[in-house]
This record gives C-alpha cells, structure tokens and sequence, in this order.
C-alpha cells in the first residue's frame, strides 16, 4: 500500500478513539479547541510529502517548541547547555515542582517545564529580540511564513500559569537562571503558543530525519551528532513521563504537547506529526499515540 492511502486508512482507524480522552484544560484557551480534529501528516527528505485529515489546521504545538528551542540552545551553547540541565528521563509530571528541590535546581531534561526554562534562559541571554528570532527560525524551517504565536493562547496561559512562574522562580533562588523570570517565562509562553499546522510541524522536524540538514535549501541546521543526540533526548524523555510505554508502541523518537500534537522521526526515513486534542492520562494525543503505533506497525519502519 501506498503511503498516502495508509495515512488515510490509519487516520480513519484513529478516528474511532475520539471521544475516548480529555482536551487539556488547565490552559483555558486550549479547551476550546475542537476535539474531534484529526490530521496526520509525513515527509521525507526526497521532498515527498503525505497527509490526511486535518493536516493543514493550525493548532497549539505546546511542547512540541520545546525540541526547536533545545535545538537553537545547542547551536548557541553546545555542550555546556548540560552544567545546567541533565538528560535523564524524569519518571515525574513535566510541571513538577519536587524533583528540582531535591536536584537543587537542574532540570532532569530540556523537555520538562523546568529544563524547558533553562534553555529560553540560554537563548534569551544570548539574542536580543529572542521571541522574534524563535518565529523567524520556525518559519525557516517549515518554509511558512504565515504561522505565527497564538496571543489569546499565551495570553491564556501567562494569566494561569502560576506553576510555571514558581519553577523560574524557584530555578532562579538556585541560581540557574540568568534573565528575569517574567522575561523567561513571556517567551517561553509565546513558544508554546506557537500554532502550526501538521504538515508545518512535519517540515520543521525533517531535519532531524536528515542528518542535521533542511533539505528543502540543503542548509545545515545542527551538526549530524547534535541530530543524533536531540533525537535521543527525544526517545527517553520527549513524551512525558510515559516514554517507556510509547517506546514499547511505537519505537520512534517523538515529543508531544498538551495541544494533542505529537512529532515523530525516524532517522534517515521521515518526520512525521500527527494530531488530535483529546489526550491520554499521561497527556499525550489518545488517537494521535495510536496513529503512531499503527503506523510504525503497519509498515514495519521504527528504530527498533
Ligand atoms: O507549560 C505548560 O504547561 C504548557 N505550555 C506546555 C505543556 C506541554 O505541552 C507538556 N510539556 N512537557
């Protein structure tokens, strides 16, 4: 089977768990989203590119920045980002406040709230202007100049997110991190409120299926073992504290976000994101996990 008939065949397979999960609410913007959305969209590094559903509606990519900011971090950091952020899965809620008290303020990851912090830290300390050089960065990559930051969602989220203002405040009392908490946490709001669309977080992720390099220009992104390294990250700690159990479905290295999208790689083959808002206990997409598995079963194609 071709690989355009397979997403439509898996996307209607998905479509039969919605109704099964819970839109994250927590960020009262994000509630109000559709739940019955579903898109799906795959690209390769030969250009060709697939989609169904719902694949060119915009949503909340969440999270999902936070592999884009660990990538723009690491070009301006290289390996002294790791003085201040671990790389071990957390086995915790991505908020959680406990873990960063008993490990006096390094984050286990960059991909939970906290280590998510430390690295807007690092890139708001080194570029002026950072919010608009994280959009110019992203429009790059998936070649859209038209997506842009959702201010209702950041505005959402800024007058709710008080766990997120106690993590920079608590991780600036141990001294990790540089910038004023408010600035941290205004652009770190503005990256999760982000709204791109599959297909749009699909060619922003090729890179990492291509060895570091965006093959639309051939410009290089990241050198190839920085590739290998955030895609690592991705497989241990990218989705929550459940990364055992959708490396045991789905085998590929992905990170999600509480808007219920969820970018996948396979390292040499494709990128590929999928989504659908109503999310599982541990707050990744129900149909959208589902459609991975699916997917990485039905062709036969996962790292493992
Ligand atoms: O900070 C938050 O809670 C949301 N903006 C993002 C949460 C999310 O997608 C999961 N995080 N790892």
């Amino acid at each position: 089977m071709d690989t355009q008939s397979l997403l439509e065949e898996i996307a209607l397979e998905a479509r039969g768990l919605l109704g099964g999960g819970r839109v994250a609410d927590y960020i009262p913007e994000l509630a109000r989203v559709d739940p019955d959305r579903f898109g799906m969209a795959l690209c390769r590094p030969d250009g060709e590119q697939c989609s169904a559903g719902d694949a060119e509606v915009p949503f909340s990519i969440q999270s999902i920045s936070k592999v884009f900011t660990l990538t723009l971090a690491l070009q301006i950091a290289g390996d002294k980002l790791w003085q201040r952020i671990g790389r071990e899965p957390s086995g915790s809620a991505f908020n959680s406040l406990v873990q960063l008290e008993q490990e006096q303020g390094i984050p286990r990851n960059p991909f939970i709230n906290a280590g998510a912090l430390v690295v807007t830290d690092v890139i708001g300390s080194r570029l002026r202007d950072a919010r608009g050089k994280l959009l110019e960065f992203m429009r790059g990559l998936c070649g859209n100049d038209g997506i842009n930051f959702d201010e209702a969602v950041a505005q959402s989220e800024q007058s709710t997110g008080h766990r997120n203002a106690a993590l920079a405040h608590f991780l600036r009392s141990f001294g990790n991190l540089e910038n004023a908490p408010e600035t941290v946490l205004d652009a770190y709001f503005h990256q999760c409120a982000l709204a791109m669309s599959c297909i749009d977080v699909a060619r922003a992720g090729l890179f990492l299926a291509n060895g570091g390099v965006l093959p639309s220009t051939g410009e290089r992104v990241i050198p190839a073992p920085m590739t290998k390294r955030i895609n690592a990250l991705m497989q241990v700690c990218g989705t929550y504290d459940s990364a055992g159990d959708f490396a045991y479905r789905v085998g590929l290295p992905a990170k999600s976000g509480v808007g219920g999208g969820i970018l996948a790689v396979l390292p040499g083959h494709f990128s590929l994101c999928v989504w659908s808002p109503e999310l599982d206990a541990s707050g990744n997409s129900l149909a959208g996990t589902r459609a991975l598995e699916l997917f990485t079963m039905r062709t036969g194609l996962s790292v493992f």
